[in-house]
């Protein structure tokens, strides 16, 4: 079951006969259903609770008919263990409330032990496993440069300038950060893979604020080590970014057997600049999902028809699902895509 089902043969470029589909942040808020979990929990008591993650994980399966499930949890969580004080604040998103900025704050991150200190995420993927009957389950890290923003930052940004200002101006700090990060973040994802894990995403949600160059010398050597890692242990491993056409051939040669596509370039064109021996995942524009049905499926289509049936595509937002989108328009966006396909066949 595991080896043959449709979206882990697309990961590894094999031929399908319907284009699995699945969305990032598939389980969220635009779901009544997670809107009611999270009265009574907030994010991290979710998180904490293996088997309140579980069943948040398991809403868009049972709603959407989705291809694939993704672990519910979120990228900051190994902050935690770290040290440097996560909370998730209403409105404002996450919060560190000890963030880096010297050599001695880097020095002053605790050592992880991530089966012990991030152990409530594997018990979530063994129970999971048990309970999704053959969907493939997808777990994740944030890419090391993606999570160091938040380090550096505090929290959200829209220019990256404290993290940008430690590349340049204090090289050190930023080198001896990313190493930190990116052994955490390898051992985190190994544990995943070996609790039962079947495929990987690195998020780097925002490394296409990096110039080409930047990316190489200061953020591909530390993702490399992170999908090598994942690599290493045998499952597909997809490499997602936002905002990265210029650097599409970089984040190729760090790593991933699936590079996501967002939708600032066409998929075609996206594909042509990785080249052929890479699958890839996307790439509707999440707004699309507020247009009206016609709209929306003639803009499914055209990615489909961009992909042109081509082994290798699995079929996803270019980022992830937004707050207040319609639940119905999730859902006929899978019926779309399942439908396109077996139309071709
Ligand atoms: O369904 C899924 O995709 C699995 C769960 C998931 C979450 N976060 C839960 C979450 C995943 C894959 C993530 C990844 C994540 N988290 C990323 C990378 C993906 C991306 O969107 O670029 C990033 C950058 C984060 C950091 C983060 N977590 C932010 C910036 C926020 C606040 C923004 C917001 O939407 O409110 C979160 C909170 C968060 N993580 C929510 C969810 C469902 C919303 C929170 C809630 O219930 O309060």
């Amino acid at each position: 079951m595991d080896i043959d089902n449709h979206f882990l043969r697309a990961c590894r470029r094999e031929l399908v006969d319907v284009t699995p589909v699945w969305f990032m942040r598939q389980a969220g808020r635009y779901m009544p259903e997670y809107r009611a979990i999270r009265e009574k929990y907030s994010l991290l008591e979710i998180c904490y609770h293996p088997e309140l993650a579980a069943e948040v994980t398991l809403q868009p399966i049972q709603t959407l008919g989705v291809d694939a499930a993704i672990l519910f949890a979120d990228i900051l969580l190994p902050a935690i263990p770290l040290g440097v004080g996560l909370e998730f604040t209403k409105g404002e998103g996450p919060i560190l409330q000890n963030p880096i900025f010297t050599m001695d704050d880097v020095r002053a991150l605790n050592p992880v032990n991530v089966q012990t200190d991030l152990g409530y995420v594997m018990e979530a993927i063994r129970i999971l496993r048990g309970a999704l009957n053959g969907i493939p389950l997808i777990g994740f890290c944030g890419a090391p440069f993606t999570v160091a923003s938040y380090l550096i930052e505090g929290g959200s940004s829209r220019e990256f300038l404290k993290t940008k200002t430690m590349m340049y101006s204090d090289p050190h700090t930023w080198h001896a950060l990313m190493e930190k990060l990116s052994s955490v973040l390898a051992d985190y994802l190994v544990a995943q893979i070996s609790a039962g894990a079947q495929a990987v995403q690195v998020f780097d949600s925002w490394v296409g604020a990096l110039s080409p160059s930047d990316y190489e010398m200061f953020v591909l050597p530390y993702s490399q080590k992170v999908l090598q890692a994942a690599k290493t242990e045998g499952v597909s491993v997809i490499h997602f970014g936002t905002n990265t056409t210029t650097l599409l051939p970089l984040m190729k040669r760090a790593g991933g057997d699936v590079i996501g596509l967002d939708w600032r370039i066409p998929l075609d064109d996206g594909w042509a600049l990785l080249g052929n021996d890479v699958a890839v995942q996307g790439n509707l524009d999440p707004v699309t999902l507020f247009a009206p049905l016609p709209e929306l499926r003639a803009r499914v289509h055209d990615v489909l028809r961009r992909a042109n049936g081509r082994p290798g595509h699995i079929f996803n937002l270019g980022h992830g699902i937004l707050q207040n989108t319609p639940v119905d328009h999730v859902k006929a966006v899978v019926d779309m895509v399942h439908e396109y396909s077996a139309v071709r066949a």
